[in-house]
């Protein structure tokens, strides 16, 4: 796993070569290049931006009550006991939470990038999770074999939110659920400055135009799936807002990061501040059910 914190790595390079020149896959080169101990995760390991309470204020020191009390708000719909999907498990911190909380029979982590499951060995065997290598938009899960699916904040860089609902109406037993977070594009960028800030956005994070939905044609593509009971809840101000108080005060503290590092994070940070001040973007907790 590769150090951001540290110099620029093969990883890195492969990155910015996919910024100019998107592959097949290039959230799986994405996450390539961010290791455990990326600068700006709000705490080592978790990649989540946060559910946080207040304003953020105590900053790092409450980041990964946030990151846990976001896995612990999302797993909160799954049934205990069942044979639970996590996908896009991240370094796989949250999977030792989910088992803790939900006691499943069976967990299940899928992630589309294999070197992520290899770093999360460790906590995925705390948590007893078989760790499988694929790709949300076909899950290799039999059909209704599972009573639950979470995503945490992955769905934006599903190459298709549809076909990754489509999955969960397949791999789900009847009265199954489906619990996930997700960043919405509540409205299209207007003018140079927001353009630049969405595209730049999109390339660097490996995300398709399509990517870009509202929160309610998020939950539409749900419905239209097949699952019901779709329930939206919008909290960008308890997610995105803080999380970007806590980047910018790291950024200021100067950390041991290459100069060229941290000028392209400055950079990025004060386009994702755009957006969100500008109220392009949101961050969303999704529930359905499998009919
Ligand atoms: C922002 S990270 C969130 C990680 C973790 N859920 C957390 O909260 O710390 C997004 C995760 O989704 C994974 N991912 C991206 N596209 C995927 C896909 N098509 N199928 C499965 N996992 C995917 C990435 O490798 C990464 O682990």
């Amino acid at each position: 796993m590769t150090r951001l914190g540290t110099a620029w790595t093969a990883e890195h390079v492969r990155h910015v070569g996919e910024i100019f020149r998107q592959g097949r896959n290039p959230a799986a080169r994405v996450y390539e290049s961010i290791g455990p101990d990326f600068f700006l995760a709000p705490a080592p390991g978790w990649l989540n931006l946060g559910l946080w309470d207040g304003d953020g204020a105590g900053l790092a020191d409450e980041a990964e009550a946030a990151c846990r009390r976001l896995v612990e708000t999302i797993a909160s719909a799954l049934p205990p006991g069942g044979v639970i999907v996590d996908v896009g498990n991240g370094l796989g911190v949250q999977d030792p939470l989910i088992a803790e909380l939900v006691r499943p029979r069976r967990l299940v982590a899928v992630n589309i990038t294999e070197r992520q499951l290899v770093a999360g060995r460790p906590r995925l065997a705390e948590a007893s999770a078989a760790p499988v290598a694929g790709d949300a938009a076909r899950l290799p899960i039999a059909e209704g074999a599972a009573d639950g699916v979470i995503s945490v904040e992955a769905a934006f860089h599903f190459s298709s939110r549809k076909a990754f609902f489509e999955e969960c109406h397949r791999v789900l037993r009847p009265g199954g659920v489906v619990t996930m977070s997700d960043i919405s594009t509540e409205r299209r960028p207007l003018g140079p400055a927001e353009l630049l800030s969405g595209l730049t956005q999109l390339r660097v994070f490996g995300l398709r135009l399509t990517a870009a939905m509202t929160a309610r044609q998020i939950a539409a593509a749900a419905a239209a799936a097949g699952l019901a009971d779709v329930q939206v809840t919008w909290c960008g101000d308890r997610v995105i807002a803080p999380a970007l108080r806590l980047a910018s005060a790291r950024l200021s503290s100067a950390p041991a990061a290459p100069a060229g590092h941290l000028a392209v994070a400055r950079l990025l940070l004060a386009q994702v501040d755009l957006l969100w001040r500008r109220h392009i973007i949101d961050y969303i907790l999704l529930r359905a059910t499998r009919p």
